[in-house]
């Protein structure tokens, strides 16, 4: 089943919308298999811009996601790369359509609250990159026979 990678930056957790970005995923259907609160290393926070490290913006990115706690998250489910950056919205949040996240949520480029992966090999080497293989569970939902 399809994966995806999701990060809340600092921006995000700083604000109090960690629970109201989980739940709309939650609500869509996706699945949860993988979720941390952790503080970034410079190493990790290179690797994982690495295709932006010729921009000029890429040292404020790099010290703003390691600047304070974030919420690394693995998706699963049908469509889950895509449909993730479509709720999400575009990279700049004004222009990004309300009813995304950064649509809602955001004015600012560069305090945007939210990382999804681009596309299915973005999401294999991110999650790879953030987390180890135990920390992704394989878990079924049991509903019926303890919900009542
Ligand atoms: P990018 O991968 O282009 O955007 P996205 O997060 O939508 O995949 O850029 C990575 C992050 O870099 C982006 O979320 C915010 C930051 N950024 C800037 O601060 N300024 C910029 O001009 C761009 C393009 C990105
Ligand atoms: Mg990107």
């Amino acid at each position: 089943m399809e994966r995806t990678f999701i990060a809340i930056k600092p921006d995000g957790v700083q604000r109090g919308l960690v629970g109201e970005i989980l739940q709309r995923f939650e609500r869509r259907g996706f699945k949860l298999v993988g979720l941390k609160f952790m503080q970034v290393s410079e190493a990790l926070a290179q690797k994982h811009y690495a295709e932006h490290k010729e921009r000029p913006f890429f040292g404020g990115l790099v010290a703003f996601i390691t600047s304070s706690p974030v919420v690394a998250v693995v998706l699963e489910g049908k469509g889950v790369v895509a449909t993730a950056r479509a709720m999400m919205g575009v990279t700049n949040p004004l222009n990004s359509p309300l009813g995304t996240i950064r649509g809602d949520y955001g004015i600012d480029i560069g305090r945007n609250i939210i990382h999804g992966s681009d596309s299915l090999e973005s999401a294999e080497r991110e999650i790879a990159l953030w987390f180890a293989p135990a920390e992704l569970l394989e878990w079924q939902a049991t509903l019926g026979s303890w919900i009542y």
